[in-house]
């Protein structure tokens, strides 16, 4: 079942230089495909917009503070069951519960700087595409 996803390197894992390490990873599993990818400092709007769900969080504020401080790699991942597998490489939130061999799990600790985003449904996916690149449907 072939699917798009939208994925975040967050400004963590760009800093550290781990954006080759992790699109590799994405980049070798069989039927994925890269199609959208573009490094760019994210506004305040675009955050408000991705994590609105999460407004009133005690979370929140540093979480957006921390998606503005830096480039992040947004790129849109297709392919067979990218949803749900891409999630399955960044492994669970918390970086210290994620398994070792997932990306959270091999390289965080810290649950705001755990690396990267993907899309929770095929429905979130349509959603964040056309947020984070209007025009491609
Ligand atoms: P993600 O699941 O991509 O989207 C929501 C983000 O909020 C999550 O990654 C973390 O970066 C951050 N987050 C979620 N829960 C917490 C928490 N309890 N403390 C700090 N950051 C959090």
């Amino acid at each position: 079942m072939s699917q798009r996803t939208l994925v975040l390197l967050k400004p963590d894992a760009v800093r550290r230089g781990l954006m080759g390490e992790i699109i590799g990873r994405i980049e070798r599993k069989a039927n994925w495909s890269i199609t959208a990818l573009e490094l760019r400092t994210l506004d305040r709007a675009t955050l408000e917009q991705h994590y609105g769900e999460h407004e009133g969080k005690p979370f929140y504020e540093p979480l957006v503070a921390f998606m503005e401080s830096g480039p992040t790699a947004v790129m849109v991942v297709e392919g067979e069951r990218v949803v749900e597998g891409v999630r399955a490489l960044a492994g669970p939130t918390d970086p210290i519960a994620a398994a070792p061999g997932s990306i959270r799990g091999d390289f965080g600790t810290i649950v705001r700087e755990n690396l990267v985003h993907a899309s929770d449904s095929a429905e979130s996916a349509d959603r964040e595409i056309k947020l984070f690149f209007p025009g491609r449907g």
